[in-house]
């Protein structure tokens, strides 16, 4: 991860490679450079390349000899009244990307945003450097890999030291670091990313960040009455695993919520099962299991943030994947909680690993529930690749999570949970049936999750199946994982306690 700085010093006299300046639209000259030659300087070669500060342009200025900087990189950032801190997150990515082969050493000043004091300017362009330069490459061997490796390793913010901003920068790393964790995940193929596979990597984890680990294997969970979790699992060579880790605050939490459970969709092959995927749409997922990604790499987080509640983490991994022993269409399964379950589709397999994944939960007695499941492709046909659904029974729980998301930047919308609509999931032979119509696909789904969830613990669901993993290349995340919506669930934690 690049290494990251404070400075007290201006963009005018900081030492590095490469100095970012930014300029809004309207203006002549890039904010925070003082009267002098250097503005005059920039000033002309922005009229010469009828440079206008739209966001995304830019303009780099070659510095003379005996100048602090080597060049100065003028960024538009658009018009000011539009500023925000997602604005600010998405220059500093522009910036790692434009600078990684380029330069050693960058510096930049915080960008104005509207509404946000300096911490927050912090910590949104430290985010936007550490998300928009990462890029995986496991698999690279050693010549590719460091004909690709970036040469910029080392940016200096122009923020004073103080405590707050310090405070405010090392929690964008811790933020970031966790958040590179599932993407790193969700990128890994497949067959390499198995249930067991997880299980080695969530406890190295629970090793390296002071959480407890228990982990169900198929007889575990039998035991435990897992029929819709095994059920799934039935049809794959690999081995299930239930992994549930804990985290407890150093202090006895106090505030509202003292306990959450998060449980994570960990299918790290969906190929839809007996009722097959078409081969295009199987080709991406591997990216089922971009809920348990994010619920790990939420909980390696939580001591380095002092998170105040105690967390659970609960991933559900198996494979989908057909054969002679694969679950059926017109299959019955018990669940946990004793509800039996008609199987119609076996691709709809998300919402039945977390049906038994809810129960465990609940047994945990939490004060609050979030799911976090690529559960539908309907949830990506109404709210976009870039948008997770948010679905619940209780409009304060559902609020605390659309809140940090704002804060985040992360986008999140709710879907209506329509009492109407369970209907469409009442079975002729079994307690209820796991798939709906055609219409409606994500809320039939939360639906039936939320017969699982019960209304006495507060729940919420969040589909993420568009934005957990990036098809192209976006402004903070490249193609692969994303690691949607790690930087919420922190922020989420934080602010219940
Ligand atoms: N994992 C998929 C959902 C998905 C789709 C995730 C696209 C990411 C991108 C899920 O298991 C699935 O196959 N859902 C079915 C449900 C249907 C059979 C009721 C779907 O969305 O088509
Ligand atoms: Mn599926
Ligand atoms: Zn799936």
């Amino acid at each position: 991860m690049l290494d990251l700085a404070l400075s007290r010093k201006d963009a005018t006299s900081v030492r590095a490679d490469a100095v970012a300046l930014f300029c809004a639209e309207g203006s002549k000259h890039p904010d925070g450079v003082p009267a002098g030659a250097l503005r005059r300087a920039l000033a002309r070669a922005m009229a010469a390349e009828g440079f206008t500060g739209k966001e995304g342009e830019a303009l780099v200025w070659h510095a003379p000899d005996g100048s602090a900087a080597g060049r100065y990189l003028v960024l538009g950032t658009g018009k000011a009244r539009d500023a925000d801190l997602e604005t600010v997150r998405k220059l500093f990515a522009a910036l790692a990307r434009r600078l990684e082969r380029s330069a050693r050493h960058l510096a930049a000043p915080l960008p104005a945003a509207k509404g946000a004091g300096e911490a927050e300017r912090l910590q949104a362009a430290a985010e936007g450097l550490l998300l928009g330069g990462y890029r995986w490459d496991a698999w690279l061997s050693r010549n590719e890999g460091s004909a690709r490796k970036p040469r910029l390793s080392r940016a200096t913010l122009l923020a004073s030291p103080v405590k707050a901003n310090k405070e405010a920068l090392s929690r964008a790393q811790v933020a970031c670091r966790a958040t590179l964790l599932a993407r790193e995940l969700v990128c890994e193929a497949p067959s390499t990313l198995t249930p067991r596979e997880m299980e080695r990597r969530a406890r190295k984890v629970a090793r390296a960040h002071g959480l407890t680990i228990k982990v169900l294997d198929e007889k575990a969970a039998a035991r435990k009455g897992m029929g819709c979790f095994l059920g799934v699992a039935r049809g794959s060579d690999e081995p299930p695993r239930l992994i549930h880790l804990t985290y407890k605050p150093a202090r006895k939490p106090k505030g509202r919520v003292k306990r959450v459970a998060l449980v994570g969709k960990g299918i790290t092959f969906d190929s839809g099962g007996l009722s097959l995927k078409p081969s295009t749409s199987m080709e991406t997922m591997k990216c089922d299991m971009a809920g348990s990604a994010a619920v790990l790499a939420t909980m390696s987080a939580l001591k380095p943030l002092r998170c105040p509640v105690e967390v659970h983490g609960i991933l559900m991994m198996t494979e989908n994947m057909p054969s002679g022993r694969a679950y059926k269409p017109g299959d019955i399964l018990r669940s946990m909680s004793g509800k039996s379950v008609e199987v119609l589709n076996t691709d709809a397999e998300g919402r039945l690993v977390l049906a038994d994944g809810l129960e465990y939960a609940r047994r945990l007695k939490p004060d609050r529930m979030v799911d976090l499941a690529t559960l539908t492709g309907a949830c990506v046909v109404a709210l976009g690749n870039q948008c997770t659904g948010v679905m619940g029974f209780d409009d304060g729980a559902v609020e605390e999570i659309l809140a940090a998301a704002r804060a985040t930047g992360e986008k999140m919308w709710r879907l209506p949970l329509f009492k109407e609509y369970r209907t469409l999931l009442d079975s002729k032979v079994a307690d209820i049936k796991h798939v709906g119509s055609r219409w409606g696909g994500a809320i039939t789904a939360g639906l039936f999750l939320g017969d699982f969830a019960g209304r006495d613990i507060p729940w919420v669901h969040l589909d993420i199946a568009g934005p957990a993993f990036a098809e192209e290349d976006q402004p903070l995340a490249r193609v692969g994982g994303t690691g949607h919506p790690v930087r919420t669930l922190l922020r989420y934690l934080d602010s219940v306690g």
